[in-house]
């Protein structure tokens, strides 16, 4: 039986993506395939340099693939006019970036409560969720301070909250453990999976680890440019 289109959150078909070095292509991705379900987790393995972070940037409609169509929630991102393209991304999907990208000059409540007023949340709402999120990930202390006072692992946790606090349909998340400590990384993880259960939203989690990929329903490997 085939799966109705629109059970599909996100779909991305034969994204190719090429970077010139120099004189040299660099062919990245190739023909990439993949199709996600709401609520479906999935992990994504590969050696560094394979393209994992260059997908899920494809997938967040940050970059645009030299070929093929990514497609959120049944609308090609193509057809979205570019100035709408951050508010609808902003509900739509949340971002777990590796280097986390904070806004330096801003505190770790006002970086959280930035990623809802794009989403359009009113001022009190805003502040009030990004709260609630930064608590949950154990942060309620570190409500004032900016990303260069913070721990590598708070600043990813930070990221984290941000990533969630629209309640995202969709959550990509790169390698959102890699700065914590054993214990810390699976509490992080707990979460992930727990809040993504909890709002039925689909995971794309890239990680080195097989333990934590194994927790993922799907687990993928990205492979000369190939996803298998
Ligand atoms: N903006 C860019 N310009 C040129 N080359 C790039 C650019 N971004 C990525 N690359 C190259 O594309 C390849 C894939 O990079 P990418 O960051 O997607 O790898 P990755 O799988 O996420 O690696 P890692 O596990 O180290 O994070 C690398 O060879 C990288 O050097
Ligand atoms: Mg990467």
């Amino acid at each position: 039986m085939s799966i109705p289109e629109s059970d599909f959150i996100l779909q991305a078909s034969d994204l190719s993506k090429s970077y010139k070095s120099g004189s040299r292509d660099i062919q990245v991705l190739q023909d990439v395939q993949i199709s996600v379900m709401r609520g479906q987790t999935i992990s994504i393995r590969g050696e560094s340099g394979s393209g994992k972070s260059t997908l899920l940037n494809l997938l967040a409609g940050i970059e645009i693939p030299d070929q093929g169509e990514v497609v959120w929630n049944g609308t090609p991102v193509s057809t979205i006019a570019e100035s709408k393209r951050p508010g609808i991304r902003a509900s739509y999907l949340g971002f777990v970036f590796q280097s986390f990208y904070l806004i330096p000059e801003l505190n770790t409540l006002e970086n959280v409560v930035l990623a809802a007023r794009i989403a359009g949340k009113s001022p009190k709402e805003a502040k009030s969720l990004a709260e609630h999120f930064l608590e949950e990930l154990g942060l309620a202390e570190r409500l004032q301070s900016r990303p260069d006072q913070l721990s590598g692992g708070e600043r990813q946790r930070t990221a984290i909250a941000r990533a969630l606090i629209n309640k995202p349909q969709v959550l990509l998340a790169d390698e959102p453990t890699g700065n914590l400590d054993e214990k810390t990384a699976q509490r992080v993880l707990d979460q992930l999976l727990s809040v993504v259960e909890k709002h039925q939203a689909a995971l794309l989690l890239v990680t080195h680890l097989a333990g934590f990929a194994s927790r993922t329903g799907t687990q993928l490997h990205l492979e000369d440019g190939r996803l298998v």
